[in-house]
């Protein structure tokens, strides 16, 4: 149940730094080291590619997936919608392995995909919450998320479960490998702080409640801009938004922005700035500029040590890595007040299901 809180998504929000712990306790041994198997660990070191593919959040829990393996293990990853692979699968690389992201792990788009694999014999592994679902059965490997049950439908704590786990796998593959970067990557201490990191920011939902009825109160739509993985989580920000409250929010690459859309900001129009990646925070910061000249009202959410005077929501600093665990969490607050605010059902949101299984 839900016990004192008013909804699931807001108890499952609070969840995500105790899920961070309980990840640790089931994938950290006493002394330290992953246990993954090592079946799975070669398995995808002898793959030259990684695929990633799914739908919805999981699909932007890919991208930081992404970055994350292509910077501790070297290896090149593509990251794939689904439904789009299943019709239009693109050309592959002479050994590919596949990694399905999956919550409920009986996504349709997502199982689809996995049936075509399977009958061209390429290894996979399923990253799902649901130990027996249809995905984690017909993978040849599993990774649980041990995020306990979301019920929801806006998922939030499968998300960052989901980065958690690519993580530990990145990690793990990249000392398979004798990466110094893997190596020294202090997994306990990391994941240790951002759960901190997250309390902290979980202790102040009352600033980013003000925030929303400041920014979001009236409006019929939104931005959410940031470039690398800022743009990856302004997309999960955006479908958070869009999802719950129907504002009609986008997630935008910071700089393509100016290539046709910013005709769209008008006076008043929210733009929320995602500040976290070090090598762009000042490229976003001009486009920032553009669109305040333009009349909108900009809303950054930025690390610790990059902020500066009248910036709104600070971020605790962690591994740069790991950041998006950490900026990910004013994106679902500022969805949860804001559907809150216009007196919609926020656990159950029109038009949606938990589990979408048909293609
Ligand atoms: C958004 C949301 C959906 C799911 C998507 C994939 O909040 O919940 O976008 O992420 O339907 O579901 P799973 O992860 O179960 O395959």
């Amino acid at each position: 149940g839900k016990g004192a809180y008013p909804h699931y998504m807001l108890k499952e929000i609070d969840e995500q730094p105790a899920v961070m712990r309980r990840l640790l306790d089931e994938y950290l041994d006493a002394d330290g080291q992953l246990n993954i198997s090592p079946e799975l660990l070669q398995a995808m070191n002898a793959a030259d590619r990684l695929y990633i593919v799914a739908a919805g959040t999981s699909y932007h829990a890919g991208l930081i997936g992404k970055t994350l393996f292509e910077s501790l293990v070297q290896k090149p990853v593509e990251v794939h919608v689904a439904s789009e692979f299943g019709y239009h699968m693109p050309l592959l690389s002479e050994k590919p392995f596949f990694i399905f992201l999956t919550q409920s792990g009986e996504t349709a788009d997502s199982r689809q995909v996995l049936v075509q694999t399977n009958a061209l014999h390429y290894p996979s592994l399923t990253i799902t919450n649901s130990q027996g679902s249809t995905l984690s059965r017909e993978a040849d490997y599993t990774l649980l998320l041990h995020a306990g049950p979301e019920i929801a439908v806006a998922s939030t704590k499968a998300y960052t479960a989901q980065i958690a786990v690519e993580l530990f796998l990145a990690v793990a593959l990249g000392r398979h490998n004798q990466l110094v970067l893997a190596e020294q990557f202090d997994v306990h201490h990391e994941l240790g702080l951002v759960a901190t990191g997250m309390e902290a920011l979980l202790s102040e939902k009352e600033q980013i409640e003000t925030l929303t009825t400041d920014y979001l109160q009236t409006t019929r739509n939104a931005f959410y801009i940031g470039r690398g993985e800022d743009y990856a989580l302004s997309l999960e920000a955006a479908l958070k938004l869009k999802e719950i409250s129907y504002i009609q929010a986008e997630g935008f690459a910071a700089g393509e922005l100016k290539h046709g859309t910013i005709a769209l900001i008008e006076a008043g129009t929210p733009v929320i700035a995602f500040l976290v990646d070090e090598k762009t925070i000042a490229h976003t910061r001009g486009n920032l500029q553009e669109v305040t000249a333009r009349g909108a009202q900009a809303l950054t959410i930025v690390s610790e040590r990059f902020a500066q005077e009248g910036d709104q929501v600070i971020l605790p600093s962690v591994n740069p890595l790991l950041t998006p665990l950490l900026g990910v969490i004013p994106g679902q607050l500022i969805a949860y007040y804001a559907s809150l605010h216009r007196g919609y059902d926020v656990d159950q949101p029109r038009n949606l299901a938990k589990s979408v299984t048909v293609e």
